[in-house]
C-alpha cells in the first residue's frame, strides 16, 4: 500500500507532523512519499499547480494533505491544491485524509473545509487529524512563542492512531466517508469564521506588515530562500524586492531568519500583542489533538 502526503508548511510544524506520520506508516511497511510544496517555484511563481501535482505525486492508494490553520481556516494555497486535484483514478487513490496543525488558540473550521473539498474531488474522506503545535505567528511579536517546541512526543499516540487507521484500509475496499465528522465546531463558530476571520482580508488589513529596509539589507538572499510563497525576488543588480503576487502570507520566516534585521514589522504591534494575548487566554479546544471521527480505535 502506498501513501502520498502533500504538505504546505511555511514554518515547519506541519512538515514535522508529515514526517512523524511517514515514520509510523513505514513501521507498518507502508510506502510513503512526501511532496512538500512549501516555497515551490513552479507553484507560486508560474502557477502551474495542476501540472506540478500530475508530475510530482506518485501512484498511491491514500492521499494525505497537510496544512497550517491560518485565521481559523485551511491555508488558502492548500484549498487551491484540493480544488486542483486530478480525479481519483489512474494512480490517484480514492481515499483521502486531511490534517492540520494549529497554534493552540483554535483549529477553526480548517478540517471541515478540507473534508468538504476532498469529498467534492470525488474522494472518500476516511479520517482527519488536528495537531496542536507552536503558534508560529506569536514568535514575531510575543516575548516567547506560544506553545514553543510543539508538536513533540505528546502527539505520537495521535499520529500512531492515524497510522493504524490507514493500515486498516489495506483490508477495506469500501471504506466509509467520514467527512462530516470533521464538522466539530458550532454553526455560530462557522459563521463567525466566515464573516470575521476572512483570511485574505486579515492578510491585507489586520496582520502587521513586513518591511524591508534597503539600507540595512546585505542582499544575502536568505529571505528569498526562506519565503514560503516566493513573495521576494532578487533582481540582477542584487536588490531584493517584494512582489504584489504572490502576496505575503505572514508566516514571518523572513523576519525570523534575516541575519541583519533588515526586515521588521510595521503596523499596530501593541494591538496585535493585545489581540494574541487575549487569544491565548481563551479556553482551549478539547481534545487539543485528535483523529476524527473520534473513538473509532477505542
Ligand atoms: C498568519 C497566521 C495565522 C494563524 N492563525 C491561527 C489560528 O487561527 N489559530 C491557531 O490556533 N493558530 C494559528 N496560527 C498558528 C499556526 O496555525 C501554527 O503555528 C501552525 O502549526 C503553523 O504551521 P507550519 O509551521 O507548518 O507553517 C497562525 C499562524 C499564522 C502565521
Amino acid at each position: 500500500m502506498n501513501v502520498a502526503i502533500i504538505v504546505f508548511s511555511p514554518s515547519g510544524n506541519t512538515l514535522k507532523v508529515a514526517n512523524m506520520l511517514k515514520k509510523h506508516l513505514e513501521m507498518k511497511n507502508i510506502e510513503v512519499q512526501i511532496v512538500n510544496i512549501t516555497g515551490n517555484e513552479s507553484i507560486f511563481s508560474t502557477h502551474s499547480l495542476q501540472q506540478f501535482l500530475q508530475t510530482h505525486v506518485a501512484e498511491h492508494d491514500v492521499l494525505c494533505i497537510g496544512s497550517p490553520v491560518y485565521a481559523h481556516h485551511l491555508q488558502y494555497y492548500v484549498k487551491d491544491v484540493m480544488t486542483s486535484l486530478p480525479a481519483a483514478e489512474n494512480g490517484w487513490g480514492k481515499f483521502a485524509i486531511p490534517f492540520v496543525t494549529y497554534g493552540g488558540t483554535t483549529s477553526g473550521i480548517a478540517l471541515e473545509e478540507a473534508g468538504k473539498l476532498l469529498k467534492k474531488s470525488g474522494r472518500i474522506v476516511v479520517a482527519g487529524m488536528k495537531i496542536c503545535a507552536s503558534h508560529r505567528m506569536t514568535r514575531a511579536f510575543l516575548d516567547e512563542e506560544y506553545n514553543a517546541g510543539k508538536p513533540g512526543d505528546e502527539v505520537l499516540p495521535v499520529i500512531e492512531e492515524l497510522a493504524q487507521r490507514i493500515e486498516m484500509l489495506k483490508s477495506q475496499k469500501n471504506a466509509i466517508d467520514h467527512s462530516e465528522a470533521l464538522t466539530y465546531q458550532t454553526r455560530t463558530f462557522f459563521i463567525k469564521a466566515n464573516v470575521i476571520f476572512r483570511e485574505k482580508l486579515w492578510h491585507k488589513y489586520m496582520y502587521p506588515r513586513v518591511l524591508l529596509d534597503q539600507k540595512q539589507c546585505t542582499q544575502c538572499g536568505k529571505c528569498v530562500r526562506n519565503c514560503s510563497v516566493q513573495h521576494f525576488e532578487k533582481h540582477d543588480d542584487g536588490t531584493i524586492l517584494t512582489k504584489e503576487t504572490p502576496a505575503c502570507i505572514h508566516c514571518f520566516n523572513c523576519v525570523a531568519g534575516c541575519p541583519v534585521k533588515a526586515l521588521s514589522l510595521s503596523g499596530d504591534i501593541e494591538k496585535a500583542k493585545e489581540f494574541m494575548g487575549k487569544k491565548i487566554q481563551q479556553p482551549k479546544e478539547n481534545p487539543l489533538s485528535a483523529v476524527y471521527p473520534i473513538g473509532v480505535m477505542a
